[in-house]
């Protein structure tokens, strides 16, 4: 599992537009139900506008009509491992599950995972009431 999502990731990772930071990621989400999703970074020159590898690979995974991460994996091109930003983990948070597993990944495949309640204790929630 761990071998097919790093490859995954890796593949989104090349196709990463990072003209300005030259920092490409890459994502990979396998799901509630087994399926596998991809995301990539997404530079803009209105650099507020960037898009996260993980925010691109929730959103094809929400896209195709699903809600829950079983695990996520990101990974980055140098020897640091690569961990979610704040707002991804907010992002990750809202379809995870308290056993989903974080997989955070360098350019030489070293990895370390973490819950989502490691990475974003005491999180914001908000439940609707109606
Ligand atoms: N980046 C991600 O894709 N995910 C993160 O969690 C942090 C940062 C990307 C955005 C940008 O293209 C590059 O890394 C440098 O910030």
């Amino acid at each position: 599992m761990f071998e097919k999502l790093l490859a995954k990731a890796k593949i989104a990772r090349k196709n990463a537009y990072s003209p300005f930071s030259k920092f490409q990621v890459g994502a990979s989400i396998l799901s509630s139900n087994n399926n596998y999703y991809v995301g990539s970074s997404i530079e803009n020159p209105s650099f507020s506008q960037t898009l996260c590898a993980e925010a691109s690979a929730i959103a094809a995974m929400v896209t195709a009509g699903e809600r829950k991460i079983k695990t996520i994996l990101v990974v980055g091109g140098d020897d640091n491992l690569c961990f979610p930003c704040g707002g991804c983990r907010q992002k990750i948070k809202e379809f995870s599950y308290d056993e989903t597993k974080i997989y955070v990944v360098n350019g030489l495949d070293q990895y370390k995972i973490f819950s989502i309640d490691e990475l974003l204790p005491n999180a914001f929630t908000f439940s609707p009431k109606n």
